[in-house]
């Protein structure tokens, strides 16, 4: 009940809300549920004048925008511009993600720049981000992986930010770092959305009958007003992953129109975050994790975690949408990211791995969550071109 009135306090108050919601994500297999970690998804919203349609650049070398694809690039070595804060620097950064505070003894993973084929992306200027956040809301909704989004946002534009004219706030299920001066906050709602699997096995990825438990989306939707709720809370049937994962897409877009102001909020959804649970997809013969991993996938590569049936179940999801929803598409960089996950450098279950934990990165190696400095920082740079361009054009 609690958690229904929040949300509707946050939709009424959507004039100059920047909000955040998102989607679900299919866990697929055991680690994923022992780790606790849940779906993703990600809102966002801005005043009607931003959501025009954005011109096609001409120039070759253009910014982001509908002439340039972001998601084919290569990560290439700068240490002069990365990384762009530092875990010392960013008083707001959580144990979970500081890999090098929890003795992670390599810091390369913090000094990769994502490079467009296309394009170039434009650099972050944390001034102009809170110009453009001003008298707004930006909120990013989801589980642990937004999360850390959200606190690489915050430590991201906070240094530009004078002592006594930021705050940093935590209420149950909320996060909110505010700019006085600018009237605008960051803000992070912790809404897991998810349809839990319990019958995966983290080998056998051919299994396409999976058990999925109803109830979790069910209870986890109740805090989401007008969510569609299928199924009682003692069910549990049986689905295909994709039928599962269309189902659960289809709820959540039923929720966004029946709650989206158009003209009033814009929502961003963020792609599947992916996982590097297996080194022998990118290391063929051996039989490790991410763990010990120094330096990006070189070439293409694509894991077996990542759908393309569950990108097309999402692309023509948002396709039927009545709302318009923007799609980062942020799966194919961070594919080749093995290196700049938290591994056994930060915590499990909200709490910091032990020694003997660390010691066993077989059991312990976390290869979903993402150190920072770190990967979210591009997604993050990827968001505020879309959010520059629009200002841009409508100033
Ligand atoms: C963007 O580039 C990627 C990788 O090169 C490709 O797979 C994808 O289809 C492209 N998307 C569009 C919309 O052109
Ligand atoms: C940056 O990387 C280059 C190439 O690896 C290296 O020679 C140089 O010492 C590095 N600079 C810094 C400041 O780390
Ligand atoms: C972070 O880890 C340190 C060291 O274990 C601990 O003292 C501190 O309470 C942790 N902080 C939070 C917010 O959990
Ligand atoms: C600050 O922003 C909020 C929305 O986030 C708005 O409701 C309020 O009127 C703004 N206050 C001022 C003084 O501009
Ligand atoms: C994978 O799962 C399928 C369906 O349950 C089963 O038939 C098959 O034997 C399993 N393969 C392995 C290698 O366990
Ligand atoms: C999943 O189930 C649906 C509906 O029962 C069916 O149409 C679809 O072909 C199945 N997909 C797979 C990959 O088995
Ligand atoms: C990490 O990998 C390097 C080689 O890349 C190897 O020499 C080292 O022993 C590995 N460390 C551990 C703890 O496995
Ligand atoms: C996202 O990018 C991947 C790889 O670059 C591509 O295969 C996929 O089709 C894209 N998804 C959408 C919905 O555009």
């Amino acid at each position: 009940m609690r958690r229904r009135t929040t949300v509707q306090s946050l939709i009424t108050v959507a004039t100059v809300l920047l909000l955040i919601v998102g989607t679900a994500r299919l866990l697929l297999d055991n680690f994923t549920l022992k780790s606790n970690d849940r779906q993703i998804f990600q809102l966002y919203s801005e005043p009607e004048v931003y959501r025009q349609r954005t011109p096609v650049f001409a120039s070759s070398k253009a910014q982001i925008g509908e002439s340039c694809n972001v998601s084919g690039g290569k990560w290439i070595w700068d240490n002069k511009t990365y990384p762009v804060y530092t875990e010392e620097s960013c008083p707001y950064l959580s144990n979970q993600t500081s890999c090098q505070r929890n003795g992670r003894p390599d810091s390369f993973y913090q000094k990769w720049r994502w490079q467009p084929d296309g394009c170039n992306l434009p650099w972050f200027d944390p001034l102009k981000l809170l110009d453009i956040l001003s008298g707004k809301r930006l909120m990013f909704i989801g589980d642990s992986i937004q999360r850390g989004q959200f606190e690489s946002m915050v430590c991201m534009v906070q240094s530009v930010i004078p002592e006594g004219k930021k705050s940093f706030q935590t209420i149950p299920t909320m996060e909110i770092f505010k700019a006085e001066e600018y009237n605008a906050s960051i803000e992070f709602y912790w809404a897991p959305f998810i349809v839990e699997s319990i019958s995966d096995h983290a080998t056998n990825h051919t299994v396409l009958k999976r058990l999925v438990y109803l109830d979790s989306i069910t209870n986890q939707g109740k805090s989401w007003q007008g969510v569609d709720i299928h199924g009682s809370s003692d069910d549990i049937k049986e689905y295909n992953v994709t039928t599962a994962y269309r189902w659960a897409l289809e709820t959540w877009a039923n929720w966004l129109e029946s709650n989206i102001n158009p003209l009033t909020q814009k929502v961003y959804f963020m792609s599947m975050s992916p996982k590097h649970l297996w080194s022998w997809e990118w290391k063929p013969g051996s039989n490790e994790n991410c763990f010990n991993e120094s330096y990006p996938i070189q070439g293409s590569y694509w894991g077996t975690g990542s759908s393309f049936t569950i990108m097309k179940i999402i692309q023509d999801i948002l396709q039927e949408l009545k709302i318009d929803v923007t799609f980062l598409n942020i799966t194919q960089m961070s594919e080749y990211r093995k290196d700049a996950h938290t591994s056994v450098y930060g915590e499990r279950r909200g709490i910091l791995l032990t020694k003997e934990q660390r010691a066993d990165p077989k059991k312990f190696a976390d290869c979903m969550h993402w150190c920072l400095p770190g990967v979210p920082d591009t997604w993050n740079e990827i968001l505020y071109a879309h959010l520059l361009q629009n200002h841009r054009h409508f100033l």
